[in-house]
């Protein structure tokens, strides 16, 4: 990767995750700029320059131009996200608008001619959106990232090195605890979901769950794009794996809880934090806090991805991977709509 800014980006969607300024005093491991967001991680990398934003709102736009200008001189700013792709033609494009608004501007962008997508999460609330995405990038070799952060994490990375190295020898069960108002299916249960399925190391065969209270009706997703926590249920789901690892996403919404994953392996058992874990295989507990970024990743995120544009191969939060998560989430509103019943995969979301 060069050092001379030679992948241009655009963003559209330029809320606070979009376009929001760093926080310089923070330190969050990763330097001086916060990179939790996408304008600011393309502004800490070397190779990268931001060319172009967008977003419906005008204010937001002209707000973005008054943060970044100074950083990329030659940034302009647009409303329709088609008008910045055929005036841009930018080399890597940022999809950060609401969770059910990214099918579109992914399937444009491709046609468009970008060469990488960085995706929030969750790929989409519908499997139909999030295969018409997929069938789009991989129609044209296009590299895609979905924004699951913690698979950049220093914890996770390390705990998944363990399990991979057999330290508490196979894998079991897992357990994943997930409490608070936004304790929501689709706009956060989504990273939770995701780093089971990660941990897990498999794809989910089926599921079963029971719906908040108030939600036994929801089918198909009713939310506003993740904004209001009301319009999601949380849930308490069991996610079988294809290589038998069993799940449980303990995820209602009320009182906080401490969250984190238990993992029950034949020879051991860790407790993944977000900046530690701890291990036991036996000989006691050892508490574990890896080096490295313990949150915000956004960055890293970006560095996979021209990596991918670059060598080859597939990025560490891949669009197929996001897709597993989306169905796991759609089986558990299944499940529910059936009378918490098992539904088998592939879940076929037209025959709900
Ligand atoms: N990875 C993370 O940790 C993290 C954190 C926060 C949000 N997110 C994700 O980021 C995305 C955005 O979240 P949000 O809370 O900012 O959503 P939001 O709905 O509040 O804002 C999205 C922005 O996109 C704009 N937009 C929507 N459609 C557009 C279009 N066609 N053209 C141009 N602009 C358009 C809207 O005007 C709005 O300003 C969501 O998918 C969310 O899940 C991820």
């Amino acid at each position: 990767m060069a050092d001379d800014r030679t992948y241009t980006a655009c963003v559209v969607g330029l809320s606070g995750i979009g376009a929001g300024r760093p926080n310089v005093d923070g330190d969050h491991g990763m330097g001086h700029v916060m990179p939790n967001c996408h304008v600011p991680a393309y502004a800490q990398l070397p190779f990268t320059e931001v060319v172009g934003v967008c977003d419906l709102k005008e204010d937001l736009v002209q707000d973005t131009l008054k943060d970044w200008s100074g950083t990329f001189p030659g940034l302009r700013g647009f409303a329709d996200y088609r008008e910045m792709l055929e005036t841009c033609k930018p080399d890597i494009l940022s999809v950060v608008t609401s969770d059910h608004r990214h099918a579109d501007i992914v399937v444009d962008a491709v046609e468009a001619g970008v060469r990488g997508i960085y995706c929030e999460k969750p790929i989409a609330t519908s499997l139909a959106d999030a295969d018409r995405m997929i069938a789009a990038v991989e129609s044209r070799n296009v590299p895609m990232t979905i924004n699951h952060t913690r698979r950049w994490g220093a914890v996770y990375r390390e705990v998944k090195k363990l399990l991979d190295d057999s330290a508490i020898g196979a894998l079991k069960r897992i357990v994943l605890n997930f409490g608070g108002p936004r304790a929501i299916l689709f706009r956060n249960g989504t990273h939770m979901i995701d780093m089971t399925c990660f941990l897990a190391g498999s794809e989910p065969a089926w599921v079963f769950a029971e719906l908040d209270e108030g939600y036994e009706d929801y089918w198909p997703y009713q939310g506003d794009g993740g904004r209001n926590a009301d319009l999601e249920p949380g849930c308490s789901g069991f996610i079988h794996f294809k290589n038998g690892v069993r799940a449980f996403y303990n995820g209602s919404k009320g009182r906080e809880c401490r969250g984190g994953y238990q993992l029950d392996g034949t020879d051991g058992w860790m407790f993944v934090y977000e900046d530690y874990y701890e291990l036991d295989t036996g000989n006691g507990i050892q508490t574990i806090a890896p080096k490295g970024p313990t949150h915000y990743y956004s960055a890293a995120a970006v560095r996979d991805l021209v990596h991918v544009m670059e060598h080859g191969g597939e990025t560490i939060s891949p669009p197929r991977a996001a897709r597993d998560t989306l169905e796991i989430i759609l089986g558990f509103l299944a499940s529910q709509k059936h009378g918490n019943v098992r539904i088998d995969f592939p879940l076929d979301e037209h025959a709900v």
